[in-house]
């Protein structure tokens, strides 16, 4: 049989995704090939939340087919996901060696897609169609695959899209309206994932606490039942779910990525006291610290209210680890403006946050603001920001050395494949030496060296708690 080349750009849900369709292909016969050089058919599933992670994927693209039209012209090349949606035949048009385009909410099409291009039925296909119930079709999972060793942690689809419309966003265009899938379905994923040995499941979705607001039948699976007024039940659809997952045997920790501030209502905050296996970690999307330009991205919550999330979070969890996505250089954003959001970085003590230079998108009504700053601004803003946002993280990886902390291991260290590497509950990273049958557990390790973005673990004393 073909064998097929995945690479991904972009965001956990696009891993996701990939994992999906690898899946889906492996058990129609296909292999997953090492490298491109070797694939018979290329595919790059894409991101188009950035201009840069576009340009990625279509300078890759550019290449392969430049590579392959002399040597191996029958090599099928396709674009999928967010920059297949948004841009559809256009791709094509703009590069005839390429085969296949298939949007966001088509994925599970993709191995019959390949299969048609390989056989000669057809010759090019584009599909950015939208789909209903496409949101429950992100199932499959690879847990064996070969890189990956034996999985511990997996990621489950829970909803797709996102009706927000923060200003800068491209996302609700190129992953469309917020769906969600029924509470039972998402159980039962979980149940197979915690039977083949997943013991930690990180919830996915574009805006997590918007789970089963729009649909809220969803959240008993009865697609025959009248939604239920909002007062008989006090947990919000997500708390509920939280809830459902929580309730698995064998299941050990629960993540979720990524929420959105408004969502934090009281029944989630409590939620993080009430059940153990939801861990201290929360990735909470600030996006910046001033009132007016959070007004502007339209993102629903002010500073004070965003600082009032965290109190009420560190409040039932002193330790909860806590990062954020930041944007430098919003249209319009003043000295004054930014000077806010470094004060806001410093006040919380991140410790770690994702910053990221503004980047006009199509459709986007930030594009279409006055005073977009020049390139230098934002460079400028965006390495001060950096040095601040590192100084903490480092000073809080710091504060770590010489404490004990659970861990759960996750396999070889990436860095170095000959030491273990686990999460502690607040999703930081440790690195320690043990043996494979420690894999899959949890553990107490010291921490004994704490380098800017790694923990390393003391053997010793992992040893005493076997
Ligand atoms: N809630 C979504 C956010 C998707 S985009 C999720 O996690 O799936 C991820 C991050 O990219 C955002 O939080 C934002 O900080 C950043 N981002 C989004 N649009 C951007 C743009 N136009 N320019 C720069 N950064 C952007
Ligand atoms: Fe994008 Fe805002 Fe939704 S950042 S994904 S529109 S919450």
């Amino acid at each position: 049989m073909p064998s097929v080349f995945l690479k991904t750009y972009g965001c956990q849900m696009n891993e996701r995704d990939s994992e999906a369709v690898a899946a889906q292909l492996v058990a129609k016969g296909y292999s997953l090939a090492p490298s491109e050089a070797v694939a018979d058919v290329v595919l790059l599933n894409t991101c188009s939340v950035r201009d840069n992670a576009e340009q990625k994927a279509i300078d890759k693209m550019t290449n392969l087919a430049g590579q392959f039209r002399k040597q191996r012209p029958g090599v099928v090349l396709g674009y999928l996901g967010c920059m297949a949606q948004s841009r559809g035949k256009e791709l094509i048009d703009q590069l005839p060696d390429v085969d296949l385009v298939v949007g966001t909410q088509k994925f599970h099409r993709v191995a019959d897609y390949v299969d048609d291009l390989l056989a000669g039925r057809r010759d090019k296909i584009v599909d950015t169609e939208e789909e209903r119930g496409s949101e429950a079709t992100i199932k499959e999972h690879l847990l064996n695959g070969a890189a990956k060793g034996k999985a511990v942690s997996a990621f489950v689809s829970i909803m797709q899209g996102c009706n927000q419309y923060c200003t800068f966003c491209i996302v609700p265009y190129t992953r469309g309206q917020e769906r969600s899938r029924t509470i039972p379905d998402i159980v039962a994923e979980c149940r197979e994932l915690v039977a083949r040995g997943v013991k930690e499941i990180t919830l996915l979705g574009q805006i997590v606490t918007s789970y089963g607001r729009r649909d809220k039948w969803q959240v008993t699976g009865d697609t025959s039942a009248a939604p239920l007024p909002p007062a008989t039940c006090p947990l919000s659809p997500f708390v509920q779910l939280i809830e459902a997952v929580h309730a698995i045997e064998g299941l050990e920790r629960i993540r979720f990525t990524s929420p959105h501030p408004k969502g934090y209502g009281d029944d989630l905050v409590e939620a993080y006291a009430r059940l153990p296996k939801l861990v201290e970690s929360a990735h909470l999307p600030v996006q910046s610290g001033s009132d007016r330009l959070l007004k502007l991205m339209h993102r629903g919550y002010t500073r004070a209210r965003f600082l009032d999330i965290i109190r009420r979070l560190r409040a039932v969890h002193p330790e909860m680890g806590i990062t954020t996505d930041i944007i430098v250089g919003f249209p319009g954003e003043t000295e004054a403006d930014f000077a806010e959001t470094l004060s806001l970085a410093r006040e919380v003590e991140f410790d770690n946050a994702f910053v990221f230079k503004y980047s006009p998108r199509r459709d986007t009504p930030a594009a279409a603001m006055p005073d977009q700053l020049p390139e230098e601004v934002i460079e400028a803003r965006h390495a001060q920001l950096l040095a601040v946002i590192n100084e903490i993280a480092e000073r809080k990886n710091k504060a770590c050395e010489g404490r004990v902390l659970q861990i759960l291991v996750e396999g070889p260290s990436r860095k170095n494949p000959a030491r273990l590497e686990g999460r502690t509950r607040a999703n930081k990273i440790v690195i320690f030496e043990g043996s494979e049958r420690h894999i899959g557990q949890v553990m107490d390790v010291r921490i004994v060296r704490a380098a800017p973005f790694t923990l390393y673990g003391d053997p010793a004393i992992m040893n005493l708690t076997e």
